[in-house]
């Protein structure tokens, strides 16, 4: 039913937006292969390295733990339920009865472009990302080749190559390394680096048979009250949004290049398709605009602990119990999360994150230019 309405909405957004009628945002796959960080993991980190996420991510949608960075769904979620598509399961989870069938969920948090190395805190970095999808997919081949009756849990051998591959990855790269990196050199150095790699992986799935590629850019990271409450001590880093300008200004140069990957991996790529979506733009807009969309609290974290403006402290993240100076404190979620846009001080709320998706799937942010002419590749 609500899969439905979506279906609607779409084809009423085709025909309002400035695309070609014709040229449709395709929403078909029969499944999706995600790669990313915590703003698509549904599970993984949790799953794959006991990650102790706090008791109330989860509490918003789904009433109880769900694994994810968030108090409900996140972007991906609403994405495959515009897809008419379940919930992705994460590779890394093996308790209960995981369905593979419609794709698999590669993302976890804190996941990183850059190899991890002994001293990452998240081991499964994009390189090892590919690693497991490759291993997935001869997993399923060999298996479906002994009993075909597994297709029932696992995605069908041309699924591989009709299935959506996403990419969500490279927030974490430009988190940590705006710690050191100060001039603008650097930054753009660094950024091509990364885009280099992300670039070889997806060239190594497109020579395994992928053809639809989506790919979204990395949103202000400027934003974030636990960039804010690190970096904005001084007026003067900050814009007119409250935002940290430096961290938004890596963030767009980290952008601008990696649309420029997707334009050339497709002069490469014969038979792929594209899309690139510009999260950026669309969490900047839903920030600087947030009363217009019915948001009180740009900038401050829902469960986080200090109070206005930011309710964020380094010291107390979301669900932490601590004795600051002879009082036991807690940090606990707000009581009205629909209110605010940040969660956690990282991450985005449900209600943030279904705005996001609503705007996604308007097709006003995206470009797919093999398959029309496209709002920013010009
Ligand atoms: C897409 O953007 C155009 C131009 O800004 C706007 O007029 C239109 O309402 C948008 N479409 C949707 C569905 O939001
Ligand atoms: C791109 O995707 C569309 C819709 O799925 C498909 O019809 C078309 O063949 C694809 N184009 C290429 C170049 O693969
Ligand atoms: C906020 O909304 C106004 C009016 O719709 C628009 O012109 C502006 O670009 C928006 N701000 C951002 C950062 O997108
Ligand atoms: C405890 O109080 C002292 C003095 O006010 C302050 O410097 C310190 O940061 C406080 N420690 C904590 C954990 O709040
Ligand atoms: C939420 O509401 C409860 C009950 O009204 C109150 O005790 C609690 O302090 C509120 N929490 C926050 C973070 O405002």
């Amino acid at each position: 039913m609500a899969a439905l309405y979506i279906h609607s909405l779409l084809k009423l957004a085709f025909l309002c937006s400035f695309w070609p009628i014709g040229t449709p945002l395709s929403l078909n796959y029969p499944a999706v292969f995600n790669f990313g960080d915590s703003n698509s993991d549904t599970g993984g980190i949790v799953a794959g390295k006991a990650f102790p996420l706090a008791r109330f991510n989860g509490q918003t949608y789904f009433h109880e733990f769900s694994g994810r960075f968030c108090d409900g769904r996140l972007i991906i979620d609403f994405l495959m339920e515009a897809m008419e598509l379940p919930y992705m399961n994460p590779y890394l989870e093996s308790i209960g009865s995981p369905s593979f069938q419609t794709g698999c969920n590669f993302a976890t948090g804190g996941a990183t472009i850059q190899p991890a190395d002994a001293a990452s805190t998240n081991p499964f970095s994009f390189n090892l990302q590919l690693s497991q999808f490759f291993r997935f997919k001869n997993r399923v081949l060999t298996l479906l080749s002994k009993d075909k009756e597994l297709e029932t849990y696992l995605p069908e051998e041309d699924y591989f190559t009709k299935a959506l591959y996403m990419f969500d990855i490279g927030q974490n790269d430009l988190d940590g390394a705006l710690y050191s990196l100060t001039s603008e050199k650097q930054v753009l150095d660094f950024v091509l680096k990364l885009l280099y790699d992300l670039n070889y992986g997806m060239k190594r799935l497109y020579n395994a048979g992928a053809r639809n590629f989506w790919v979204h850019n990395t949103g202000p990271l400027g934003c974030l009250p636990r960039i804010i409450a690190t970096f904005g001590e001084n007026p003067s880093n900050l814009d007119e949004h409250g935002c940290i300008v430096s961290h938004n200004r890596a963030a767009t140069i980290f952008n601008q290049k990696l649309r420029d990957i997707c334009l050339q991996f497709l002069a490469q790529s014969p038979e792929a398709n594209i899309t690139y979506v510009d999260i950026y733009s669309i969490k900047l807009n839903l920030i600087s605009n947030h009363s217009l969309y019915g948001f009180q609290q740009p900038l401050a974290a829902c469960c986080g602990y200090g109070g206005p403006p930011l309710n964020f402290d380094t010291r107390m993240p979301c669900g932490v119990t601590k004795d600051l100076n002879g009082t036991i404190a807690t940090a606990n979620p707000c009581n009205n999360t629909a209110e605010y846009i940040n969660w956690d001080g990282t991450h985005y709320t449900e209600a943030a994150n279904r705005f996001v998706a609503d705007q996604i799937l308007t097709g006003n942010y995206s470009d797919s230019p093999r398959l029309g002419t496209s709002p920013f590749f010009n």
